[in-house]
């Protein structure tokens, strides 16, 4: 048995997420650790919400709320939907935690110790009217690339120039409006991640097997120069870590914070702890030190592509810097990106289908299923309505939903409610275990491999063969000839429905648990040899006729939901 260590990127606590973000970080990392605990694996999966930086300031000051308030509501609100999606997180953390601060203040302590990290006087701009500098996105004005008049002291969302606040013309505040702006000395603390560029580039090229989307993106940067430029590690703001030096005083930062993406990784690891204070485990250090034992570790990330120079150079140099037996990534997943109807998701528009949102029209699995069968591997994709109702009226409703209904009410009608007994079985039946297993075994290979597309396709192609099979062997004609023969075939197809239930499990969980329970089993128990599979419910079990698993979406349905999330008239209110 191996260890399985599982983080999928930790989502801004500033609003609900749309099902792009879903199906690039924490729903794929959910099937794979689903997966792994149903193969006998010990799996950790972790999760949390990113709490600092000013966006978290400034929806909160939209809410009329201290921003502490508002992130405590807002992460039981994610928490409550991860539920609704069914994630199996062993523990939802966050990057606020008192375990955090510490974790955070400790790296940056050991980082300046090994002589890493170097205090930068800087100019800033200064609001007299509002007492403090405005980082970011506290400052707008006009972008002197486009001539775009809201462009944000770190980006023009216009023409997505990254800018400096001092770039930006006639500049004001956000929280005043102020424009009486000057531009003071402040000192901020930069990470010398340049001085680590060889030790990342061979941790990088070490790594043959990671999806090319990881590396591509990985070694652009990388060579580029641009991403491994020293970097600034502290803000001028009140919400976030304030700066220490372990548990020191850092003279001269009084009154600073750590930015957002110096803490937010971190947070991986103090998850951890958070994890064991909370009594759900023990022994964190044994999955994220390796002189205590996590060297034996898989550790696999899940991201989207924006993410992963942060993954791949930021927090890698982080843990390297320190010097420390720190367990550093296995794997890196990363994903495109799923554009929504020919555009894409926005939230400040309401385009789009978002979490909260989903769940209220229909239930997890529908999207569960959709959404990974689709992943965005190996190029963006793209969600339609005519699209999602026909594969989900398809592979759920006519493949896997009509193939168990049709063996149990079949069954119920001709020999009650019990699996029936008699019967041998001949050719047909030979046929289908050969072909089962052959496809068994390459589903095992995709999951294995985190292929989740192709993983989604074997199991369809695993559902269409019974299906094939009933079609060809017919019991309800059979019935009338032949019962006894019928019976084996009843009998093959309850079983098949226990198998189903097992392999598309950490794909659709509540379906599988609705046919393991209607199968009134708990042997839920992989199919590697899938001939005594498909004897595990002998004759004479009984088992219950299961209410509908799927239903189809109509027409009506879709056309009413297109035009709803269509967007742009209303502006969502986030929270
Ligand atoms: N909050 C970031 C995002 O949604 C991801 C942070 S991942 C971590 O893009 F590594 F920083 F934790
Ligand atoms: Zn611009």
């Amino acid at each position: 048995m191996a260890r399985h260590l599982i983080t999928s990127a930790i989502p801004y606590i500033n609003g609900i997420k749309h099902l792009g973000n879903l199906v690039g970080s924490q729903l794929p990392a959910d099937l794979y650790a689903r997966y792994l605990r149903q193969r006998g694996q010990e799996v950790l999966f972790l999760c949390a919400t990113d709490e600092h930086g000013t966006p978290a300031e400034l929806a909160a000051a939209k809410a009329g709320k201290p921003v502490a308030e508002y992130c405590a509501e807002m992460h039981d609100v994610q928490a409550r939907i991860a539920d609704g999606f069914r994630l199996s997180f062993d523990h939802f953390g966050r990057s606020s935690s008192l375990q955090n601060h510490k974790l955070t203040q400790a790296f940056a302590g050991r980082l300046a110790d090994q002589g890493l990290i170097r205090e930068v006087t800087e100019e800033q701009v200064y609001s007299v009217a509002d007492g403090r500098f405005l980082p970011d996105r506290y400052i707008e004005g006009t972008c002197p690339n486009c001539g775009f008049e809201s462009a944000r002291g770190d980006q023009c969302d216009n023409c997505t120039k990254q800018l400096d606040p001092t770039d930006l013309i006639n500049p004001h505040s956000t929280i005043s409006g102020a424009t009486e702006l000057e531009v003071r000395k402040t000192k901020h603390l930069y990470l010398c991640q340049s001085r680590l560029k060889d030790e990342l580039a061979a941790w990088i090229d070490s790594k043959t097997d990671w999806p090319i989307l990881t590396t591509s993106i990985a070694k652009k940067w990388l060579n580029d120069g641009d991403g491994l430029q020293d970097r600034g590690i502290t803000r001028d703001l009140d919400w976030g870590i304030p700066v220490r030096r372990g548990d020191q005083d850092w003279p001269g930062m009084e009154g600073k914070v750590f930015y957002v993406w110096f803490d937010a990784p971190i947070e991986y690891i103090a998850c951890a702890q958070e994890w064991e204070d909370a009594g759900k485990g023990t022994d964190w250090e044994r999955w994220w030190r390796t002189d205590k034992g996590a060297d034996d570790v898989r550790y696999t990330q899940f991201m989207g592509k924006d993410n992963v120079p942060f993954h791949t150079l930021s927090f890698p140099a982080t843990i390297m810097g320190t010097g420390e037996p720190w367990k550093l990534v296995d794997y890196i997943k990363s994903f495109n990106y799923l554009n929504y109807d020919g555009g894409q998701f926005s939230t400040s528009r309401g385009r789009g289908v978002f979490m909260d949102q989903a769940l209220e029209i229909l239930p997890p699995d529908y999207w569960r299923w959709w959404l990974l069968s689709h992943a965005p591997e190996t190029s963006d994709a793209e969600f339609t309505w005519e699209a999602f109702q026909q594969d989900v009226n398809k592979d759920l409703a006519d493949v896997l939903g009509n193939f168990v209904s049709r063996i149990t009410k079949f069954c119920r009608s001709k020999f009650g409610e019990t699996v029936p007994t008699g019967g041998a079985t001949g050719p047909a039946e030979e046929q289908l275990i050969t072909d089962l297993t052959t496809r068994i075994r390459a589903y095992e290979r995709h999951m294995d491999a985190i292929e989740v597309r192709k993983a989604a396709a074997e199991l369809r192609a695993i559902w269409v063969l019974g299906n094939e099979y009933l079609q060809a062997g017919a019991p309800w004609t059979t019935f009338k000839t032949d019962p006894e023969t019928a019976a084996m075939q009843v009998r093959l197809g309850l079983n098949l429905i226990r198998i189903y239930a097992v392999l598309s499990a950490p794909f659709i969980p509540d379906a599988s648990g609705t046919m393991i329970a209607a199968m009134q089993t708990d042997d839920n128990s992989w199919p590697v040899d899938v001939a005594a599979a498909l004897t595990a419910l002998p004759a004479g079990h009984a088992f219950a006729v299961p209410e509908n698993l799927f239903r189809k979406i109509t027409d009506e349905e879709r056309a009413e939901w297109s035009e709803r999330f269509a967007g742009v008239r209303e502006q969502r209110q986030l929270s």
